[in-house]
């Protein structure tokens, strides 16, 4: 499962050393090693600041690497939902600032020569269903002051009723810019950590510990003035970002097409979502498509979602030949807004930025351009609307009870239903059964191979679910996924599974 950004990578930067004993403090310590937090690095180290930026595995490897990586103002129908809850003033100034993501990131690309092709961004509806709120788009981008259009046809071979079009948005591949950004931290004298999992951020005194561990078991601590959390959910509890944010996983797959890939990049309305784009690679464009999305750890077989997918793109595209298929996950807020800035009120020591919705590249760079200001003494005007602290997120309470009323349910669910399966033979390839009354096991076949974990999240005490699509485990609650021997994927977990008892 690797996406077509990070194949065949021969021209990556090779990766840095480990951290010396001696060079373990920062003015500011970014953990996590996508667009958000490489390019605040960037924008600290270019003001003077000393920057370290830990990662748990290698840069992109989160939901940078394995995006669809569009970079659009046009984002499905965001700025209508933004505008049923805070109003047109709020989603003008996250268009402003996801326009000053966007120029920032192109004019970044430009000048460094990294490839961007400039596309149209569609907004559609594949069926009857889907053109009311295609329309309501196009109201709501008029209200927030985006140039969209109607447009009844486009020259796909998919179904289309009709959709929303804005000129001259952009797509590229993330890994190019994600190489150039460590290039640059590196040049002006900041480092890059892989294999590096931040556990805990601890603080006395002006001076942060940041606890690390490595991927060969050290353990250590980097000491920081300050710290931005740029790991998708934020790694520490502190402030109860889990408990505002929906972690959604969905699917991407790359094909060889006969013939020309329609040029422009879409997102439909209804669902199943579609989402297409090509891309050039070295011999030709790729189509890639990409949906199949479900809340993590919520969906029963996954899989099958993704074979429709897939059936879905060779329906349309005859001859289409899969290259590259590849999954990861986003984080929707509850109130529609991304949170970016101090974890709790008034500290200014530990930063976030999360909530991007799937729509990262320039809520990504926009949160950068906030966060890196806010450290450096200065502030963006739109960046309320990205706060991760103020009343918008009133409009988000309804929202978040219902998230955490429905984390309550699937906290217990997981405990109580393999309980009442007592006996039950374990599922084909993977499942949660019952061991001894309350020793849960989760059982896993893959390639033959069958493992046994304890399935009890070590965040919180969820219940991880079998993803089918994906051969790991994950948790309903808060997104945390374990691959099929309980080692740490990725999400607000910073521990393994157990071994089963
Ligand atoms: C399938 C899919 C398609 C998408 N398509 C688009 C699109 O077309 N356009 C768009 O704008 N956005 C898109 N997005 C959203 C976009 O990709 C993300 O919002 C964006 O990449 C987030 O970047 P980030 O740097 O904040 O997080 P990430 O790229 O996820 O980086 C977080 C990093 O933190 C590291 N980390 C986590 N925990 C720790 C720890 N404890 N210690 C150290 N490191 C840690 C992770 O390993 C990871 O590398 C898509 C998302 C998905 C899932
Ligand atoms: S991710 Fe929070 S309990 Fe599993």
């Amino acid at each position: 499962m690797t996406s077509l950004w990070l194949a065949d990578r021969a021209n990556r930067p090779s990766p840095p050393t480990p951290l010396l004993e001696t060079d373990r403090s920062a003015d500011v310590a970014v953990v996590g090693a996508g667009i958000t937090g490489l390019t605040t690095a960037v924008l600290l180290a270019r003001a003077g600041k000393s920057v370290m930026v830990l990662e748990a595995h290698s840069a992109g490897a989160g939901a940078t690497g394995n995006t669809t990586a569009k970079i659009s103002l046009l984002q499905g129908t965001k700025l209508s939902k933004i505008i049923a809850k805070h109003g047109a003033k709020r989603a003008r100034q996250y268009v402003e600032g996801n326009r000053e993501g966007q120029s920032w990131l192109i004019g970044h690309c430009q000048a460094q020569g990294i490839s961007v092709q400039r596309e149209d961004a569609f907004t559609y509806a594949q069926s009857e269903e889907g053109i009311s709120s295609a329309r309501a788009e196009l109201e709501a981008c008029k209200a927030a002051g985006l140039a969209a259009e109607w447009v009844d046809n486009a020259d796909v071979p998919f179904p289309f009723h009709g959709g929303v079009r804005l000129p001259d948005q952009a797509q590229f591949d993330p890994m190019p810019l994600l190489d150039s950004l460590i290039v640059e931290l590196e040049e002006r004298g900041g480092r890059l950590a892989q294999g590096v999992r931040v556990q805990k951020v601890s603080g006395q005194g002006d001076e942060l510990a940041v606890h690390v561990r490595t991927t060969d078991a050290d353990e250590f601590v980097v000491n920081a003035k300050q710290c931005v959390l740029a790991t998708g959910i934020p790694i520490l509890d502190r402030g109860g970002f889990f408990a505002r944010l929906k972690p959604q996983r969905s699917y991407c797959m790359a094909y060889r097409v006969p013939g020309d890939i329609t040029s422009g990049m879409y997102i439909s309305t209804d669902s199943p979502t579609r989402s297409v784009r090509y891309a050039p690679t070295a011999d030709g464009q790729r189509l890639i498509v990409g949906g199949a999305g479900h809340p993590v750890g919520h969906a029963k077989q996954p899989a099958s979602s993704v074979q429709e997918l897939d059936a879905w793109a060779k329906l349309h595209y005859p001859g289409a030949m899969q290259t590259h298929y590849w999954s990861a996950q986003d984080y929707s807020p509850v109130d529609e807004l991304p949170y970016v800035g101090p974890i709790l009120p008034g500290n200014d020591k530990i930063f976030v930025a999360t909530g991007f919705d799937k729509w990262g590249m320039t809520n990504g760079t926009a949160a950068a351009l906030a966060l890196a200001s806010r450290i450096l003494g200065g502030r963006m005007d739109w960046a309320e609307s990205f706060a991760s602290w103020s009343p918008h997120e009133l409009s988000g309470i309804p929202k978040a009870m219902q998230n955490n009323l429905e984390v309550g349910f699937y906290l217990a669910r997981g405990w109580i239903t393999p309980v009442t399966r007592i006996g039950d033979r374990t599922p084909d390839d993977g499942g949660v059964v019952s061991g001894p009354p309350w020793q849960l096991e989760g059982r896993s076949v893959v390639n033959g191979v069958e493992r046994r974990v304890s399935p009890v999240c070590p965040h919180l005490g969820g219940i991880v679910n079998w993803n089918d699509a994906d051969e790991s485990w994950e948790c309903p609650l808060h997104g945390s996924r374990f691959d099929p021997a309980g080692k740490l994927l990725e999400g607000p977990a910073t521990r393994d599974l157990t071994a089963a008892q």
